[in-house]
């Protein structure tokens, strides 16, 4: 479903020119639950931001579903974003003066997305705070929410960037095994975590060092 060919990623500092990712390549199958770990630094946020089509690699490619990303036109991109990925952050990145409900509705963007969301709030645990703005959630409300907002839409792939680093033990088994059922349900995952216990989900398990691909073990 993805193939991600020899990519590299540049940044500039000053007048030095750092590289987070150098040559990664990485096949990605419809139904896989990826997941990346690797130390701070090592440019895990950097490959998932290229995979969500959300910053452009200074070489390689990404082939979804066999057509480049980034060698088509801005409407191609932008409905490759809008149609295919759904992303958690660790900071939740919900909007501030939108309600829970209201940030949900951000990503519907068909009549029929509208139908699951009443499903996904009591899914969630979240039918009676709908109405509530973001401070006045708790951590694990809030990604909930998020989550919610991620996969409303139906998106074929989930990208995680460590959402469960701020949350506690039992809020975060619960966005794992939310994220699980998106998983069961056929949906592709690609999540960044530092916390070992992923794996015990994951189908395949990728380590990225100083913007290098260690490994990408299949899990059998
Ligand atoms: N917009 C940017 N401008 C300059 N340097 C950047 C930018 N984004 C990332 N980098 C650098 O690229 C490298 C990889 O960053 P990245 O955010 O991908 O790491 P990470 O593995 O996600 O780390 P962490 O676990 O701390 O989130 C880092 O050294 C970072 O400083
Ligand atoms: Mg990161």
């Amino acid at each position: 479903m993805l193939d991600i060919n020899n990519i590299s990623k540049y940044f500039k500092r000053g007048s030095k020119v750092f590289t987070a990712l150098s040559d990664v390549s990485l096949k990605i199958e419809k139904g896989d639950y990826v997941s990346v770990s690797g130390s701070s630094g090592s440019g895990k946020s950097t490959l998932l931001n290229l995979i969500g089509g959300l910053i452009r690699p200074d070489s390689g490619e990404i082939l979804y579903k066999g057509e480049s990303i980034f060698d088509q036109n801005a409407k191609y991109l932008n409905s490759y974003r809008k149609e295919n990925i759904g992303f958690i952050f660790q900071q939740f990145h919900l909007m501030p003066y939108l309600t829970v409900i209201e940030n949900i509705k951000l990503s519907c963007y068909q009549k029929s997305h509208y139908d699951s969301i009443n499903e996904y709030l009591e899914k969630c645990l979240l039918v009676n705070i709908k109405d509530k703005y973001p401070s006045d959630l708790s951590v694990g409300e809030k990604q909930r929410a998020a989550f919610i907002r991620a996969i409303i839409s139906d998106p074929e792939l989930l990208l995680a960037d460590e959402p469960t680093g701020n949350l506690d033990p039992q809020n975060s088994s619960i966005l794992m095994s939310l994220i699980e059922d998106f998983n069961k349900k056929g949906g592709t995952v690609v999540l960044v975590s530092h916390d070992p216990s992923v794996v015990n989900h994951s189908n395949l398990n990728v380590k990225i060092e100083l913007g290098r691909i260690l490994n990408g073990d299949e899990v059998s």
